[in-house]
């Protein structure tokens, strides 16, 4: 019985954490099959993230090869610094100089799709709003108190947490917006350059190389994964046959 309620005690934080840090995540659709996106996706993290964030478990050429960019594309627009085509994705900032400049250094985003899950990235990367109070001027409302600066701000625009009016529906007969007046919300204070589509979509493409980079062989295993049942098919047959022959003199 002690063991019992020892095991239930262990649980209980989980429990109230779970609960208390409950903030809800936008989805993320993500598609391995839209190569475009997925080269838009790389395109966006070499520009923007890979100053700071190293992909140190993957290799340049395997990138390439996997989402069909050809080697001198690839190291025109995706390879700086001199890094070599069958280089792993490394970077040049050190990890001491990181942690004094950032508080945490920025962590290595091989895997983080798979720790993170890709709604939670794809909701942290557009939740950045305005604090004074922060070092860079931001928090986050998924991240709290993170200690990453908002790289994308000037395309989303500045966002701020406070009172706004905020769509919670639309009416069924006119076909207008129905709004109302909240606390504690997210909303756009100063338009970036780009649409809040337009943002939503860079975001898309980002996360869904991300998801990709985690699990490189996704997308084969589901490849493969045909070829395996259309061999169980097939293999079917004799053994079926063979089957009846054996119990033929048994019956
Ligand atoms: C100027 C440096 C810098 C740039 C550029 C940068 N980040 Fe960060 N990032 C950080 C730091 C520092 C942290 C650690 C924050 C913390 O732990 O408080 C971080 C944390 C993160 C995390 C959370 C990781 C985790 O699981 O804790 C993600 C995801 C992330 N960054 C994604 C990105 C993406 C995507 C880009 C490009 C759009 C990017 N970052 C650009 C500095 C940067």
């Amino acid at each position: 019985m002690k063991k019992v309620f020892a095991l239930i005690a262990a649980f209980i934080p989980a429990i109230a954490m779970a609960a208390g840090g409950h903030v809800h995540l936008d989805e993320h659709r993500t598609d391995l099959h839209d190569t475009a996106s997925l080269q838009r996706g790389a395109k966006i993290f070499a520009n923007y993230c890979m100053g700071c964030h190293s992909m140190e478990h993957a290799r340049y050429n395997r990138v390439a090869k996997d989402l069909g960019i050809p080697q001198e594309m690839m190291m025109d627009n995706l390879v700086f610094a001199d890094k070599k085509f069958g280089d792993l994705m490394t970077i040049a900032m050190e990890k001491e100089d990181a942690k004094r400049w950032f508080g945490n250094p920025p962590p290595d985003l091989t895997l983080v799709a798979r720790v993170r899950r890709p709604d939670w990235l794809y909701t942290y990367l557009r939740s950045f709003y305005e604090d004074p109070m922060r070092p860079w001027g931001v928090n986050n409302v998924v991240f709290k108190d993170v200690g990453m600066p908002n790289v994308l701000g000037h395309l989303q625009g500045t966002q701020k947490m406070g009172t706004a009016e905020v769509k919670v529906g639309i009416d069924p007969l006119t076909g207008q917006d129905i709004t109302e007046v909240e606390d504690n919300v997210l909303y756009l204070a100063e338009e970036g350059e780009l649409s809040a589509e337009e943002f939503d979509k860079l975001v898309y493409d980002l996360v869904n190389y991300m998801v990709y980079m985690a699990e490189p062989i996704a997308l084969e295993r589901q490849t493969l994964g045909w070829w395996v049942l259309l061999f169980l098919a097939i293999f079917f047959v004799p053994v079926y046959m063979l089957n009846k022959e054996y119990w033929k003199d048994v019956k």
